[in-house]
């Protein structure tokens, strides 16, 4: 039976405005907003003043509101507002991938606590519903690999830089403007952001809960133009790829750029659109494609949290509960490219496996395969660029150390 849900808002920026419109559009989802707490005094705001609160315990101590939608850019905030909601017997809502990547076991555990459920499908890919395809599609599949375009920001911008030859600044700035960028851009740019994403569903996909900071992330900030013509002749695209995956026992994930062959079906998701591709050992592959940014799109999918938490849906951690003994891990080898400036210091040596070099417009090129903790190392350091290759061959070291033996 559907509940008239009395929701507190936190934050009426770009995903907030999203989520009162299409609450507003819809005649399926019970709920009302009765009080949206926000930051900025001085601010003008399209909907009436009686809404707004600058006190965010008006919104946590109503006994009235039955759920806390979390928006805010903070992480840090939104961490007290959702763990006080909780002790306070609240619901959450939240779309908020860093702070939730940063506390995810803690906040699975206080959901066990106070027996309240705390929803985030829009923290991840946007308006794709992942999460509970994963928690619940997906139960009963062993899921090998989960990985795809994470970040709509990232991808609008290598669209814009190859399909219609903009700059990457322009780009950059137009992907703000839209609203699809981080306040902080580089979360996007340099692959924070999708990592956030990536350590959520490696959670809904495997049942670990791995930090962030374990999770290596290489973002486009480094891409050349020499890098755009070497894959427009080889008749490949550039895509920041979120990959997580499943081998003997361990669960490997990162977040990096990759030269995708035009015939991938990735090749052709583009501007703020993301994919998540599944596989799976009796499911197959299954690939999802959906907005992955912006006001509407991610508005949908906190409308859609809300939803279900009429019917009382909470994530079960079902994969977590199956499956405890497998552990994250950097231990792996990928092929990339590397391109460096003449004096930066990469040679063959820091290569597992080298395949080839050669040199081009004042750059030098690595080919070959490399530890994923190199890699990490050289993103670091200014003037070194890395892009994985098309099939980015990916080995654990145990193979690699077979594969040498042989
Ligand atoms: N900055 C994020 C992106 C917003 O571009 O994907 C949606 O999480």
């Amino acid at each position: 039976m559907k509940k008239n849900l009395k929701l507190g808002l936190f934050g009426f920026g770009c995903v907030g405005q999203g989520l009162y419109h299409v609450l507003h559009e819809t005649h399926g989802v019970k709920g009302e907003i009765k009080k949206i707490c926000v930051k900025h005094k001085n601010k003008t705001r399209p909907i009436p003043e009686h809404f707004f609160t600058f006190d965010k315990n008006e919104i946590l101590n109503d006994p009235e509101i039955d759920i806390i939608v979390e928006l805010i850019d903070d992480a840090n905030a939104a961490y007290e507002i959702v763990t006080t909601a909780l002790k306070n017997g609240k619901a959450v809502v939240t779309a908020n991938k860093k702070m939730l990547a940063e506390h995810l076991e803690e906040i699975y555990n206080l959901q066990q606590k106070y027996g309240k459920p705390v929803l985030y499908e829009g923290a991840v890919c946007g308006s794709i519903p992942i999460l509970r395809n994963l928690e619940e599609y997906y139960d009963n599949d062993l899921i090998s690999s989960i990985e795809g375009i994470f970040n709509g920001s990232t991808n609008y911008i290598l669209t814009k830089v190859f399909d219609e030859k903009k700059s990457y600044e322009e780009a950059l700035k137009k992907a703000q403007e839209l609203g699809f960028a981080e306040s902080d851009p580089t979360l996007d740019v340099k692959g924070y952001d999708p990592k956030y994403k990536l350590v959520i569903a490696i959670a809904h996909t495997f049942g670990v809960f791995v930090k962030p900071e374990d999770v290596i992330n290489i973002g486009i900030d480094r891409i050349s133009n020499l890098d755009l013509k070497f894959a427009q002749e080889n008749n490949y695209t550039i895509k920041l790829i979120a990959r997580a995956f499943k081998q003997d026992g361990k669960v490997y994930g990162f977040v990096a750029p990759q030269f995708i062959e035009n015939t991938n079906p990735l090749a052709s998701v583009r501007n703020e659109f993301n994919a998540v591709q599944v596989k799976g050992a009796f499911a197959e592959t299954q690939l999802f494609i959906g907005k992955g940014a912006g006001s509407y799109p991610t508005g949908s999918a906190v409308l859609s949290d809300i939803s279900a938490l009429n019917y009382d849906y909470t994530y079960e951690y079902k994969k977590h509960h199956q499956d405890t003994d497998l552990e994250f891990s950097n231990d792996l080898s990928v092929e990339a490219y590397i391109s460096f400036d003449h004096d930066s210091k990469v040679s063959i040596s820091d290569f597992v496996e080298f395949q080839s070099g050669y040199a081009s417009g004042g750059k030098q090129y690595m080919f070959g395969k490399i530890s994923l903790n190199k890699l990490q190392a050289f993103s670091k350091i200014e003037g070194i660029g890395i892009i994985l290759s098309p099939k980015a061959v990916v080995a654990t070291s145990q193979a690699v150390k077979q594969l040498a033996v042989a």
